[in-house]
């Protein structure tokens, strides 16, 4: 090769070396190999030479050609690593990174609480039922002894719904519901005067009332309990709410106080009030229930015989429960969904 062969060779080497893009690189091929490329030309320029010259300057040309195809298939390798080197960069996967969490969600804290009450009350015998949240005027205020004009009515405004139906004010109705369906199922065995299974059951619920503050929520939950037999008593009502508050916050030092109270459907009646001995809430009286001895007026409503059935029932608010269990301050937390309080309980 002569030195302006070389000198070709080179400045190829140079194109090829600045062509960043395989379209670049095709570009510049065409500048030397291409069909008015520079060597194509000198090819096309031997045909006029002697045989002497050709032989002399055609094999030159042809290594300068051969050398220019290499240096262009050692760019072109060189540009399709690049290429993939820089797709595996772009594409890699940090397997030392900690795994992404998943998010299973969890219970809120109010069902929390109603699994714990019904576990409570199951291991002591009671059933759990549940009833509908639009009631009747009958279930929910008539046949427990409240009767239309009833002051007591008046502390429990609520929704009204079309058809006379409104949204339960408690889940009192429930006392009724289920002892009359207890009654339908052993009717035979209270026809042949025989003794009939005791009534025992709780009934958590959503319940509804015109209010909300930071410790009233239009729509809020309760927990009814009733035990009806031949020999309940109030001793029984005492045992077992006892019990049950004790086991639901986990301590055997509180107290509890059964202080008068009126409801219609109960005779007597008390308020529940609670005292813990330790925590930020020792030594206050905290209100968990209303409860008392069934009224005999409600017992005939569920079809009973008030000379012979007697028992107790009583009503709290899981909300509440919850707020003491956890020591949350304001109600409207429960229902405002958000995440960022819901998710402490899980
Ligand atoms: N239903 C009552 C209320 O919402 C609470 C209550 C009081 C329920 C006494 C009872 C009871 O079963 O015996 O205010």
């Amino acid at each position: 090769m002569n030195s302006s062969l070389d000198a070709l060779v080179h400045s190829a080497k140079n194109a090829f070396h600045s062509a960043n893009t395989p379209a670049d690189l095709e570009n510049a091929k065409a500048l030397f190999l291409g069909k008015s490329g520079q060597i194509t030309e000198l090819m096309k320029g031997l045909s006029a030479l002697s045989i002497e010259e050709k032989k002399s300057q055609g094999a030159g040309i042809n290594q300068a050609k051969q050398a220019i195809e290499a240096l262009l298939q050692e760019r072109r390798a060189a540009m399709q690593e690049e290429a993939l080197q820089s797709q595996l960069k772009a594409e890699a996967l940090d397997v030392t990174l900690p795994a992404r969490k998943r998010h299973t969600g969890g219970l809120h804290p109010v069902s929390l609480t109603l699994e714990r009450i019904e576990k409570i009350f199951s291991s002591m015998g009671f059933e759990v039922a549940q009833g509908p949240e639009i009631e009747t005027d009958w279930f929910n205020f008539t046949a427990l002894n409240t009767p239309e004009n009833h002051p007591a009515r008046s502390m429990h405004d609520t929704f009204y719904v079309e058809g006379g139906y409104l949204l339960r004010t408690h889940t009192s109705p429930m006392q009724i519901r289920h002892a009359v369906q207890h009654v339908k199922r052993y009717r035979s065995l209270l026809d042949q005067d025989q003794r009939m299974p005791e009534i025992r059951v709780i009934a958590p619920g959503r319940t509804y009332r015109v209010d909300s503050d930071a410790t009233h929520s239009p729509m809020f939950h309760q927990c009814e309990g009733l035990w009806v037999g031949e020999r309940v008593s109030f001793k029984d009502l005492k045992v077992v709410f006892t019990n049950f508050c004790k086991t639901f916050f986990e301590s055997e030092d509180l107290i509890l106080r059964f202080r008068p109270s009126f409801f219609p459907f109960t005779e007597p009646s008390a308020e529940i009030d609670i005292q813990f001995s330790e925590g930020p809430l020792a030594g206050r009286w905290l209100e968990v229930a209303g409860s008392g001895q069934v009224h005999p007026n409600v017992i005939k409503n569920m079809g009973l015989d008030p000379e012979k059935y007697i028992g107790f029932a009583f009503g709290m608010g899981p909300d509440r429960l919850t707020m003491l269990r956890y020591g949350v301050n304001d109600l409207r937390l429960f229902f405002d969904g958000d995440l960022r309080f819901l998710t402490q309980f899980q």
